[in-house]
Order: structure tokens, then sequence, then C-alpha cells
């Protein structure tokens, strides 16, 4: 008896060594390997059961196409035999639930949407990637994948201001987002070092607006490792996108079930408007597309109805453009100096019966989502937002400390968290960036290093009870560009830990750093197979 039972054990043991083990990131809900095998060949055929699938199975073609050399092809008609990936709505799923059944005669997938048809494909894309093969014949094992994520709005940001970057490097950027089931493309269009985004009323945006006439160069500091400026590089940087590449990088999120919010950042963050029309600004100018990075004390005035005819005349072209219901309005680091000696906005906060410039930054904000609440769209700002008082419509994005976030789920507002400590890519990877070898980065050597494993260690919901909780719409990685002016860099900067950041939404609740890691060095190989460049740290073990 005790012998059949130590065969048992031994016979257990190797099933489960045989057995698939999950690659997919983010980590699905539910993974179970199955025993046998399907193979695919090239003349293995996606059938999709409704038309509005053709789109998600012609490109999951083209990437098993480019990723593993297969040749799929996509039918409308159910062929006989095996081997065929069958893809079907069902509406009995959520919105963003998908199966992906693995079988000996056959894979199927069903969503509750074509988007999460669509993300069954990103899985099922990563899993014939590892699986054993070529391009004539792939061996994929057999799984049960159940799987949605826990939080809705998972998403990315790209500053193209600090540093911009051309239509294909965004469309690029989606690619990425995609991969990782990131679902929001926070673009970054304004700034005080560029305006990016064509106005029609306000042409001179981009061609004055546009340009800085040069950019300050950093190195760090080595007598307290901080980062300060070395220079300057004597070079105009500049460029924008027309309403029509806008249109264009629209439509390529939307294909790929991402939604992209516009953010015009006011009243700071302004200069490269004020530069183009001074009498936006208190002092009347003049100004300069600014050079360096950090917070200038010149924002829009807010006194003055000029301003709010400008912000206004923009918001109905970036409306046109951008179908998302948020429309993400900045509000973050806005000096009150100019506002405090400026005899128009003082006159504003007499005239409304306001306490101070917190309270007129309030009003500021509480207009401009006045406007677009006409519109039909509803606001996020930066947890600055909450200074002077905030309406309750308003979406706060937490980046100065998870603990801004809790203060407005506290207060009952709707947050996305995205707090510097964990979410800001800008940062170093490393705990000493200058003996690593890392490339230049804002804040000192060796503070607040943001390693992979810290960015997955993140907790969008410590300590928020139950109903706090629920006004969490998720979390969300920032690429700030001030110190990033490729397009190589950048990638490294997001790579590999936007997939830490997206695991974290997708999978909260059922995370696991050392399986991640594992997932880690396969999901590389994908990177190296689809030309993205990842930070090397984390893969030859520095942290
Ligand atoms: C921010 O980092 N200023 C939102
Ligand atoms: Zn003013």
């Amino acid at each position: 008896m005790k012998r059949i039972f130590t065969l048992f054990v031994a016979l257990a043991t190797v099933c489960v060594v045989m057995a698939a083990e999950c690659v997919i990131v983010p980590r699905p809900a539910s993974f179970e390997p199955q025993k046998g095998k399907v193979t695919l060949t090239s003349k293995s055929v996606v059938y999709v059961a409704d038309k509005s699938l053709v789109r998600p199975a012609t490109m999951f073609c083209s990437n098993v196409a480019s990723e593993k050399g297969l040749q799929l092809s996509v039918v409308e008609k159910h062929p006989k035999g095996k081997g065929v990936i069958a893809l079907s709505i069902d509406k009995s799923l959520g919105e963003e639930e998908y199966l992906l059944d693995v079988t000996k005669q056959g894979v199927v997938i069903k969503g509750g949407s074509e988007k999460a048809v669509f993300y069954g494909l990103q899985s099922l894309r990563q899993v014939v990637f590892h699986s054993k093969g070529n391009a004539k014949k792939v061996s994929v094992e057999c799984m049960t994948v159940k799987d949605k994520p826990h939080f809705g709005y998972r998403g990315g940001m790209l500053d193209v201001c600090r540093h911009f970057f051309s239509v294909d490097e965004v469309k690029k950027y989606i690619d990425i987002l995609a991969l990782h089931k990131v679902n929001r493309f926070h673009w970054h269009l304004t700034e005080d070092q560029g305006w990016r985004i064509e106005i029609k009323k306000y042409p001179e945006l981009t061609k004055i607006g546009s340009v800085r006439k040069e950019t300050a160069t950093y190195t760090t500091n080595p007598k307290n490792g901080r980062t300060m400026i070395s220079g300057y590089d004597g070079k105009p940087h500049g460029g924008f996108f027309t309403q029509d590449e806008v249109r264009e990088i629209v439509r390529y999120a939307t294909e790929r079930y991402i939604d992209v919010i516009p953010e015009i950042d006011m009243p700071g963050h302004m200069v490269a408007a004020l530069a183009t029309y001074p009498e936006l600004g208190c002092t009347k100018g003049p100004y300069e597309v600014r050079k360096t990075w950090g917070i200038a004390k010149d924002i829009l005035c807010a006194g003055r109805e000029s301003t709010f005819e400008f912000v206004e005349g923009v918001l109905e072209e970036v409306l046109a453009l951008f179908p998302s219901k948020y429309i993400h309005i900045g509000g973050d680091e806005a000096p009150k100096h100019r506002w405090k000696v400026c005899p128009d906005c003082q006159k504003r906060i007499q005239e409304e019966g306001l306490k101070d410039e917190h309270e007129l930054q309030s009003y500021f904000m509480k207009r401009v989502e006045k406007f677009l609440a006409k519109h039909g769209r509803s606001i996020i700002g930066w947890d600055e937002i909450l200074e002077g008082g905030v309406s309750k419509t308003a979406t706060v994005m937490a980046w100065r400390g998870a603990k801004r976030g809790i203060l407005a789920a506290k207060m009952g507002n709707k947050v996305i968290m995205t707090p510097y400590h964990y979410c800001y890519l800008d940062y170093a990877q490393t705990s000493n960036r200058v003996a690593n070898g890392e490339p230049i980065s804002g804040g000192r050597n060796g503070k607040r290093p943001l390693t992979l494993r810290k960015a997955y260690s993140f907790d969008p919901y410590d300590q928020l009870n139950e109903q706090e909780r629920k006004v969490i719409l998720g979390v969300q990685g920032n690429m700030w560009t001030e110190y990033v002016a490729t397009f190589d860099h950048l990638q490294q900067m997001i790579l590999p830990r936007t997939a830490a950041i997206a695991e974290v939404g997708w999978s909260y609740g059922n995370q696991n750093y050392d399986d991640f890691a594992r997932r880690m060095h396969l999901l590389r190989k994908l990177y190296d197979k689809c030309g993205y460049k990842y930070a090397p740290y984390f893969f030859n073990g520095i942290e």
C-alpha cells in the first residue's frame, strides 16, 4: 500500500512538472493546466462568430506571424476539423471578462465584449509565443483560463511636451499598453516647455508655443547626488500633432480598445501658451517657452474673462477630437504668487466671495468642469484640485502620495491612484542610479528609486475601508519625459515597470511577486521579439 502511495505521489509530481505553467502577464484570475496539447499549423484558422471580431482576430494573426512566424488566417464560417481558434462574444460574461480554453480539439475564446475577446487574444498571443514550435507547427499545451481585471481603469500616461515623440512612436507606446491589457492612454499634451496639439482657432500656439529655443542639460552633482543644470544644448526643440494626426492616434488606440484621455493642463504649466498669447498671464509678459524643468510662477490669469474664452476655445476643439468621457484638466503645481498681486485676480476673489487664491483655483476648475459637463464630459484633475474645494463629480488623480487619494476617497470622490513613489516611471530604477549606470533622472541619487519590485508592491486600497475602496477606479503609470529625449530611452523607462503596474491593476488580490518575476523572464523574450527596449536591471538581478 505504501509503495502504491509513493508511486502515486511521484506520478503526480511528474504531472505537475509537465503541466503547462502560466506564462501570461498580467496574471489571470484563474489558470488551470490541462492534459494534452493541440497543434496549430499554417492551415489553422481563427474563426470569428461575430463580424466585429474580424479586426482583433486579424491583429492577432499579424502578431503571431511576426512573433512566431506562423501564418494563420481569419474565417467567418466555422470550418471542420481540429486546431481551430474560435472567437465569440458571450454576453453572460463581464465587459472585460474572457474565457480561454485550449483543448486537444482546438482553442475557444469567449469574451463579454469585443474588448474582452481582444484581451483573450493578448493572452493567447503570449501563450503561442512561448509554446514549442516554429513557423510550420506550434504545439500549445491545454489549459483553461478564466480571467477578468480587478480595476476598470488601467492607465498609462505619456508626456510628449518635455520631449516630443512622433506619431509612430506614440503608436508603439500604445502597442506596449495593449500588450499589457492597459485600457487608458492619458496623453499629456500641453506644458511650460511646449504646446503639442494643433488648435485651429489659435494657430500661433503651434507656431510659437511648440518650440523652445534650447534645452537645459543636466548632470548629477557629485557632492549631494542631486540632479543639476550643467548647461544648455543650444538647439531648438519642437514638434506638435496636427488634428489629423491626433485623430489617427485616437483611431489606432480605439482599435486596441484603449480610450485616449487628453490632458490640457491649467491654470499652471501654461507658459508655452503664455509665450504665444502674453495677455493670458497676470503680468502680460513677456514670456518665453521654458528651457528648464520645474515649476513656473507664471500661470493663466483667473481674473480676466478672456482667459476662460481661450480655455473654452481650446477645449471645444479638443472635445471634437477625443470621444473620451474624461477630459483631464490638470490643476497641478499652480503657484499663487501672480494671483496674489494681480488686480484682476483679486477683483475676482472679491466679487465671487472667495476666501483666498486656493478658492480661486477651485473656482477656475469648477467653471471649466461646468463647461465640459454641458458637453457631456467629466473631468479628471491632479490631486491639487482638492485644495480650495473640489466638486463631487471630479475624478481625482492622486500623485503626491497615496494619502491624497485616500483623502479624496474619504470625501467620496472617484480616484485614480498614481502616487509617485510607486507609479512615476521617470524615477530611477535602482537604489544607486549613478553606480548602476542608469541615465540621469530627476531627484536625488539613491532616494526613492522605483524598482520593479516596488512598483509591484503598490496597494491602491491601503488604509481604505470597504466603502471607500469602491471609488478607487484604478491605477496608472506616468511617463514624464524631462530627462527622456529618445524613444529607446523611453521604452527602457516604461519596460518592464509597466508590466508591474498593469498587474497591480489587472490582478489585484491575486498577485505573487516571485511568480511575476518568473513570468517576466519569459515576457522579456517577447519584448525582444517585438523590438522593444527595456531596462536591464531587474533581469540582471540589480535593484
Ligand atoms: C505632476 O507630477 N505634476 C502631476
Ligand atoms: Zn490675474
